[in-house]
Formats: C-alpha cells, sequence, structure tokens
C-alpha cells in the first residue's frame, strides 16, 4: 500500500517522486518549452473561487455520469498518457484494472507499452464493465490506421479520442537535457505493432493531418469520435460540422505548444461555441475534487486527469491508480455536498466566480 499520509493527490506525487528514476520523473511531469502553459493548468484555478449554495438537501448525492449512452461512476476519467510500463511494473494492465473497479473509463494511449487487447483482458477482469476509449495519433498511412481503429474496436473500446494537438512534437527540453529519446530494451509501443510485418512501427506525427481525416475515420467506424486538444472555439464548432462527437478542451497538459492558455481557461469559450450540440470534456490541472467541480459547473460533461494516474502508478502501481481515483471521487463529492449540488447536473455556471483580490 501506499504510505497512509497520502491523503491527496499532491501526497501521491512525492511517493511518486521518491521511487521514480529522476529521468522518468521528469519525463512524466514535464512540459514543452518553458513549461508557462504546465504551470498555468494549475495555477489557474487559483483563480476562481465557488460560491455554495446551501439548504438544498444533498443527503443523497449521485455522481453517475452518461457518455455516449454508457453510464460510469463519476465524471473523472483517467486521460491517455504513454509508458505506464516505465512508471511502474503493473502498467497499463494495473491502471486498466483500477479504473474498470472504479467504473469509470480509462483512455488507452496509442503510446501505451501493453497491447489493447492485453489490457481489455485486464480490465475485464474486474467484476464491471470495462470501459476503454482508444487515442489515436492518426498515421500517414491510412492502411496502419486503420488497422490500428479496428484493432481498437476488436478489443471493445466505446471511443475514439483523436489527438488533434499535435502535428509536430511538442520540445521538452527536461527530456533533451536529460537524453531521454525512447523506451528501453523490452519495452515498445505494442499498439505500433504492424500487421503484415510483425515488427513496431515509430509513431508518426501528421503534420498534414487536416479535417478531411476527421471525415475518413468518421467513414470507417462507428465508434464515437471525441477531438483531443481543441482550444480555440473556432475549431469547436468545425468539430461538430466534420462529425465529431465529443471534445476534449486539452493542451496536452502542456506538453505541446508552450503558451496556450491552461485548459480551465479555454473552456467557457468552447462551450459557447458547441452550444449544446455535442458533449465538452477537459483535462490539463485537475488535482482536486474542487478543480473538476469548477470544470463541471463551467460546461464540462466530464474531465480528464493525466499525471495524477501515472503517479498513483509509479506510487503504488494498480492500488496507486485506484487510490488517486477513489480520492477525487471522494473530494468531488465531499466538494458537491458542500457547494450544495446532489448531481453533476446541478453543477451551473452561477457557482463559479473569478476571485477578488485586493
Ligand atoms: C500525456 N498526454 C498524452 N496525450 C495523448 O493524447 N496521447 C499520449 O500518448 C499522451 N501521453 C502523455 C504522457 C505523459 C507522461 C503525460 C503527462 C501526458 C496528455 C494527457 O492525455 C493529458 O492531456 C494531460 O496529461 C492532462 O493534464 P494533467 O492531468 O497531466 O495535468
Amino acid at each position: 500500500m501506499t504510505s497512509p499520509t497520502s491523503v491527496n493527490v499532491a501526497d501521491l506525487r512525492e511517493v511518486a517522486r521518491r521511487r521514480l528514476d529522476p529521468v522518468l520523473d521528469s519525463y512524466f511531469a514535464g512540459g514543452a518549452g518553458d513549461e508557462r502553459t504546465l504551470r498555468d493548468n494549475e495555477a489557474a484555478f487559483d483563480a476562481y473561487r465557488i460560491l455554495p449554495r446551501v439548504l438544498r438537501g444533498v443527503g443523497t448525492r449521485d455522481l453517475r455520469t452518461k457518455l455516449f449512452g454508457e453510464t460510469i461512476s463519476m465524471p473523472v476519467l483517467v486521460s491517455p498518457t504513454a509508458f505506464h510500463r516505465l512508471a511502474h511494473p503493473d502498467g497499463e494492465a494495473g491502471c486498466a484494472r483500477a479504473t474498470a473497479a472504479a467504473d469509470t473509463i480509462m483512455v488507452v494511449s496509442m503510446a501505451a507499452t501493453t497491447a489493447i487487447e492485453t489490457i481489455a483482458a485486464a480490465a475485464a477482469e474486474a467484476d464491471r464493465p470495462p470501459r476503454l476509449w482508444f487515442q489515436l495519433y492518426p498515421q500517414p498511412d491510412l492502411a496502419f490506421t486503420e488497422s490500428v481503429v479496428r484493432r481498437a474496436e476488436a478489443a471493445g473500446c466505446g471511443a475514439l479520442v483523436v489527438t488533434v494537438d499535435s502535428p509536430v512534437f511538442g520540445r521538452r527540453e527536461r527530456d533533451l537535457r536529460h537524453g531521454f529519446l525512447d523506451l528501453p530494451d523490452g519495452l515498445c509501443c505494442e499498439n505500433m505493432r504492424d500487421p503484415e510485418t510483425g515488427g513496431i512501427r515509430s509513431i508518426v506525427m501528421d503534420a498534414g493531418l487536416d479535417w478531411s481525416r476527421i471525415e475518413w475515420l468518421r467513414q470507417i467506424t462507428r465508434l464515437p469520435i471525441v477531438l483531443k486538444g481543441i482550444l480555440h472555439p473556432a475549431d469547436a464548432a468545425l468539430a461538430a460540422r466534420h462529425g465529431a462527437d465529443a471534445v476534449l478542451v486539452s493542451n496536452h497538459g502542456g506538453r505541446q505548444l508552450d503558451g496556450v492558455p491552461a485548459s480551465i481557461d479555454a473552456l467557457g469559450a468552447v462551450v459557447d461555441a458547441v452550444g449544446g450540440q455535442l458533449p465538452v470534456l477537459l483535462d490539463g490541472g485537475i488535482r482536486r475534487g474542487t478543480d473538476a467541480l469548477t470544470a463541471l459547473a463551467l460546461g464540462a460533461v466530464a474531465v480528464g486527469v493525466g499525471r495524477p494516474v501515472v503517479w498513483g502508478l509509479a506510487a503504488a502501481g494498480e492500488a496507486g491508480v485506484r487510490q488517486v481515483l477513489e480520492l477525487l471521487r471522494a473530494d468531488l463529492d465531499r466538494a458537491m455536498a458542500l457547494a450544495g449540488a446532489g448531481s453533476p447536473a446541478e453543477l451551473t455556471p452561477d457557482l463559479i466566480r473569478p476571485v477578488v483580490r485586493r
């Protein structure tokens, strides 16, 4: 088990720091450029305050949330993060078991160090319906991209999360400084296995990607398509027109273009632009129930967590991921009670105010 003193995500982050090789810790924690956006993702929540309602009879609270017709136990899901087996031998399979036990969604990274079929089998061990979504970096080779989509479908994934904020790799200077460029021997991106040769392909960031590829994906699969990495309201509006089923407001945890707004600061304009046509999700900087509450009240239907899950994994494998998810669930539940909301639907924008500074 993790240390009994881990009462929040920040505590688990410290346990992870002690357990991880510093080069790997830096890979997981770091961002692009000067890490302005990375810092801002967390710091921006400090500019919002919650104006609670009272006497609302919140004795029975229900955190359940519906996405694409499926009900999950809370509006918190696991955002896709690469290379889980670098954090802990339990890897993606442990993360999938923990996420299934928490009855929420794990978005499996295309850069997972475990094959999607193995992750799906692990998730199915929990006595609840596993819910996996698959994160895709569309590859310039359409036939290969389609083969990956077919694997995700066959493994039972419930949605495709297409990452659109990465026409090229972000410049992560911590990794450059450490010379962290590749996976060690014995680990590889199992979902990049070529169906013909059996070899592992490198993930290519396709700078040519445009809306026509989203339409192509829409043609080849019936899975709901979530566009991950939307920040501009004009792109949110285009997402609806090009067949996307949801948008995920995200700046890739500050790992792509440095200097973009914190996710929470970009949310409102995106919510307004989609005007209820599509569900809006958010990730970036969620560390507490009050962060999740703020995003939900400002219009997100669910929030994702990236680094907190990696830190849980590094701290204590599957049990650590479980701990992170249950800490966030309890924290959100308490924050909702204290704000006078019995369900996520009762979290409305009037509960959030900008901070007043004197
Ligand atoms: C990521 N993220 C990411 N996103 C994606 O679409 N595909 C990927 O393979 C990865 N890999 C990845 C690795 C690591 C180590 C991190 C920290 C992040 C981005 C991720 O999905 C998410 O957008 C952010 O992590 C959310 O911010 P927080 O919760 O880490 O603050």
